[in-house]
């Protein structure tokens, strides 16, 4: 017997937002359009679901959205829906406003989420948008790069200064538990040592040393990015300032790297998987993640998704290490 069409999609954003998520709401919601589907948009998360936050979404309400970062259905944390009640009435509420599928943007968090919700029959897609980047099944998650160059572009503008006075500057960036963000932008900024959970050091073997043979070869200024999962920025700072002698001064970017215009990188890559979301749902999958591996964009089993581990690119690390002399 045919696959009854789908006719009527849904899609939420939820968790921690990331630049990028707009580009993946307008693939979204123009691929439903082309394919004769009506895109529903669920506001605040599974809060939507649970509270009929809903509105149906044509080809213009995504207009001019690729280039803002943020998402334009809003994003939320939401205790109930981790209750089997609160996952019951959700799934009533689909039925009831008749959601055949769903599309939920976020992470982990996002996908148990859907993994829950299609246990109770409601098909669900999701796909990867975090800027820690520590989603398992993917090599890649929508807003990591957008995230990246934020801070890169806040750390050159710091060297400029941290320079000037011959000081050591301390930059913490953001990224949860994960060192991901952390190493990726200590490797492009060039940092004398990047601390990442993964990887515990020793402050004075590793770092203290480090800025020590720096200055004794010439380095006017040494950069320490730190993950905020390492945390200790003040106590590192005090031991560099009594132990080397060197002014030191910590930055904490924060939120702004969560904010801005998505690069390139970001919009296309999230309109590949917005796109690719909606044709898994047309084919009848369900509980399904979309993941970029190995160049492609495929579909995971969101079980089998949530019991990856995502370990570090050692590579990198090493080749941060190697080239900080
Ligand atoms: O998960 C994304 C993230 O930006 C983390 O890097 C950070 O630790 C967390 O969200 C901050 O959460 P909130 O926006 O709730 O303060």
């Amino acid at each position: 017997m045919e696959n009854k069409r789908i006719r009527r999609i849904g899609l939420l954003t939820s968790g921690g937002d990331a630049p990028g998520m707009n580009a993946a709401i307008r693939s979204v919601v123009r691929t439903c359009i082309g394919n004769d589907i009506t895109p529903i948009g669920v506001y605040r998360g599974y809060n939507g679901l649970l509270n009929n936050e809903v509105a149906e979404l044509n080809a213009r309400s995504v207009n001019g959205i690729t280039s803002h970062g943020g998402t334009m259905l809003y994003t939320a944390r939401c205790d109930e829906f981790k209750t089997e009640e609160g996952v019951k009435r959700a799934a009533q509420n689909c039925r009831y406003l008749g959601i055949e599928g769903l599309i939920c943007i976020g992470g982990d968090g996002t996908f148990r989420g859907a993994r829950d919700l299609a246990a109770q029959g409601i098909r669900t897609i999701g796909i990867p948008a975090t800027i820690d980047n520590d989603i398992a099944c993917t090599d890649y998650s929508i807003g990591f790069d957008t995230a990246a160059n934020t801070a890169i572009d806040a750390i050159d503008k710091l060297a400029d200064t941290m320079q000037s006075h011959e000081r050591a500057s301390i930059v913490e960036v953001m990224g949860r538990n994960a060192g991901h963000l952390a190493l990726y932008v200590g490797l492009a900024s060039g940092a004398s040592a990047t601390l990442i959970p993964e990887k515990p050091v020793n402050f004075e073997s590793d770092v203290i040393e480090v800025i020590r043979e720096g200055h004794y070869n010439g380095k006017r200024h040494s950069l320490i990015i730190v993950a905020e999962g390492v945390g200790r920025t003040n106590e590192l700072a005090e031991m560099i300032k009594t132990q080397t002698g060197m002014e030191t001064r910590v930055t904490i970017i924060g939120h702004i790297q969560r904010g801005g215009s998505p690069t390139a990188r970001d919009r296309v890559m999230a309109s590949r998987m917005g796109h690719f979301a909606v044709k898994k749902l047309i084919d009848g999958a369900s509980s399904m993640v979309v993941c970029y591996r190995n160049s492609e964009i495929v579909a995971t089993p969101i079980d089998e998704a949530l019991q990856m581990k995502k370990d570090l690119d050692g590579y990198m690390y090493e080749v941060a290490k190697d080239i900080a002399i």
